[in-house]
Parts: structure tokens; C-alpha cells; sequence
């Protein structure tokens, strides 16, 4: 492994100015996580998990965050949530991020990433907690009669996720830029209530988005879990195929990549040419006429191929259960020093050293 010790050109229009860069620690710090609340599908892969392994090949310290407190946000109980975590786990390691050089944990384990809740809850208004457009659409799908304070408040426990290890680097899709925006807000405004100008305690953390356009399911929706049109990492050949097989396509039997104009069949080809790592546009002239029988064979086949290898892996690490639990602890002591650590300089920036 190489060891950077500045950051690397590729990070120059994401990461933050040098300035607010702890000049101790040599690679860029990346943190992003997930719920606990089943398996990761394709969009999953293409929108973050893609860009995590990446960052990790580049030398980044990665962090990533097993969100087990959030599930509890439109829900009263969190159902099998040691069975969700080791899911995720499972799909974390069988992708390709090393547990060797990243660190896995979960939130619930880490006390004194906890704590910085408090202070941070202090920096924002209610007003701006009301505001957030994700937590709003959020609120409109809940499954509950009433809106618990931690849907409020769970943007600025993610601002704890983020903040507790100094992140300079945070992959999320799109949804999530309203609680990076509220982490940035926090960290500025903690730095400018309790530290010197010049010596800011926390960076402000950049959203780094990735490059791949939304994917669509199998119904032409947002890929979602909960929609029953998300293809799982997890998920069997067989499962992907009778998946794909039901996709919706539309009249037009000549096969074109234009999202705006054939969403459905544009979502196909791209995940197609996704998995082959080929131009969408190519992919569709080649099938041209040959229609959305062809297409669908050929984007199952494309689906199938890139996930076999990762499904293998996944495969093989579910029969070790004694390693999982290993590679949860390891994180979530890690990840515990880190956050012992910070919350240290945040007790001495506030004058609460007792
Ligand atoms: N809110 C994210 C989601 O629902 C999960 C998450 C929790 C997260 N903490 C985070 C993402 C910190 C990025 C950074 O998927």
C-alpha cells in the first residue's frame, strides 16, 4: 500500500481547502455509511459503494458508518438488526472494501461519537431541523402515526458520524447533500463559537457525488428496497433474471439511450453499459432493432457476469461468522479511539475540562 502524504491530485476539486486539513495526518479522510435495513441493491453499487473502493485503492482513510440508530427514525423497532448489520457487513467486504485498511462501525457502539450530538444540537435552529427537504419527504413516507424528535435530529447525528473522525471526503447520493449541508453548517459554526480564527477544530466536509447517472428499478421508480425493484448484490442469477425479465420497456422497439425522453429503457441500457464498463450510447445503437428482448438478455447477462464474482465472495465470507464479528470489533474499537480523541478537543474548545 502506498502511502500518500498529501492529497492526491484527484481529490484537488473535492476536498477542502489545505488550510483546514490536519497537517498531522497524511490521507485524505472519507466517511460514509448506510442504514442496517437489508441487503444493498445495483444503486447502492453504482451510486456510492463503487466510489468508496476507489477512494480506498487511492489511499484514503476510509470510515464507514453502519447507521443502526437511524433505522429507529420511521420506525418504532429496529427488526433483525443484528441480521441487517451482517448483511451489510457482507456486502461492504464482498465489493472490495478491506477491512485491513478501512473502518467498519457502528454508531451505536461508539459513545463518544454519541456525545457530540449535545454540542451540535446547540449550533443549529429549530427552524433549520424543520426546513430539511429529505427529512420532509422522509416524514411523508413514514410508517408511523406520529414523527419522533430523532427524525428531527438525526441529520446532526449524522453530522456526529461525519464530524467525530475530521472527514474531508463524504461519497452519498443525492438525497443526502440537505445533512451534508447541515454538517458543514455545524462544523463552521462550531470552529467559529469555541476556536481561534486560523485553528478550526472540524473541516467542513465536501459531498462527493458520483459520476453515474440515477439508476432506475424495475418499474421505472427510484431503485428502492422497499419497492420490491431493486436488484440485491445478494440476489441469485436466477432472481436478477426473472427481475430484469419483468423490467418495463415501452413501444418503441428500436432500442435508443435518451433518459429524458425513455426513462425505463435508458435506465436499462445504462446499467448494462455500467457493468460493462462501456458508453450507454454504443451499447444501444448495437441493439438497435433488435428490441427490448434483446436488450433485457443483454443486460441480465452483463448483470449476472459483473455480479458472479462478488456474489462468490459474499458467499464465502457468510460461512465465517467468527471473522465478521472480528472485523466489527476492530472497527468499532477504532473507530472509538478516534472519537475519544476528538470529543477531548471539543471538552477543551467548549472550557468543560473538569
Ligand atoms: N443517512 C444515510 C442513509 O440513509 C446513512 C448515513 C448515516 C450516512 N450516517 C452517515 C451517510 C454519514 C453518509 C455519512 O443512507
Amino acid at each position: 500500500m502506498t502511502t500518500l502524504t498529501a492529497a492526491p491530485a484527484a481529490f484537488a476539486a473535492t476536498a477542502p481547502a489545505p488550510a483546514t486539513v490536519s497537517t498531522t495526518r497524511p490521507a485524505v479522510r472519507v466517511l460514509t455509511g448506510d442504514r442496517p435495513t437489508g441487503r444493498l441493491h445495483l444503486g447502492h453499487y453504482f451510486g456510492t459503494l463503487d466510489n468508496r473502493v476507489r477512494l480506498q485503492a487511492r489511499g484514503a482513510d476510509l470510515f464507514v458508518v453502519i447507521a443502526d440508530y437511524q433505522v429507529l427514525t420511521d420506525r418504532d423497532v429496529a427488526d433483525d438488526l443484528p441480521g441487517h448489520v451482517e448483511e451489510l457487513l457482507l456486502d461492504y467486504l464482498a465489493v472490495g472494501i478491506d477491512p485491513e485498511r478501512a473502518t467498519i462501525f457502528t454508531h451505536s457502539a461508539i459513545p463518544a461519537l454519541n456525545q457530540l450530538l449535545l454540542p451540535f444540537l446547540s449550533l443549529v435552529s429549530v427552524g433549520e431541523l424543520r426546513r430539511n427537504p429529505t427529512v420532509k419527504d422522509e416524514i411523508s413516507h413514514s410508517r408511523q402515526a406520529s414523527v419522533s424528535g430523532l427524525m428531527f435530529t438525526y441529520p446532526v447525528h449524522q453530522a456526529a458520524d461525519i464530524l467525530f473522525c475530521k472527514a474531508d471526503v463524504v461519497p452519498v447520493g443525492q438525497d443526502q447533500l440537505p445533512h451534508l449541508e447541515v454538517t458543514r453548517t455545524v462544523a463552521r459554526r462550531f470552529n467559529n463559537r469555541y476556536t481561534e480564527p486560523g485553528s478550526p477544530l472540524f473541516p467542513e466536509p465536501e459531498a462527493l457525488l458520483s459520476a453515474a447517472p440515477l439508476l432506475l428499478g424495475t418499474d421505472g421508480a427510484k431503485m428502492s428496497k422497499s419497492r420490491g425493484n431493486a436488484i440485491a448484490l445478494a440476489a441469485d442469477a436466477d432472481e436478477t433474471a426473472r427481475l430484469l425479465a419483468g423490467a418495463r420497456t415501452d413501444i418503441d422497439r428500436n432500442i435508443t439511450y435518451d433518459p429524458q425522453g425513455r426513462p425505463e429503457v435508458s435506465s436499462l441500457v445504462l446499467l448494462a453499459a455500467l457493468c460493462l464498463d462501456r458508453d450507454p450510447v454504443e451499447v444501444a445503437h448495437e441493439i438497435g432493432s433488435a428490441g427490448a428482448a434483446a436488450l433485457k438478455r443483454l443486460v441480465t447477462e452483463a448483470v449476472n457476469g459483473f455480479l458472479a464474482p462478488i456474489r462468490a465472495r459474499r458467499a464465502e465470507l457468510a460461512r465465517d461468522r467468527g471473522y465478521l464479528r472480528a472485523v466489527l470489533r476492530a472497527g468499532n474499537e477504532r473507530a472509538g479511539a478516534v472519537a475519544e480523541a476528538t470529543l477531548d478537543e471539543v471538552r477543551t474548545a467548549m472550557n468543560s475540562r473538569y
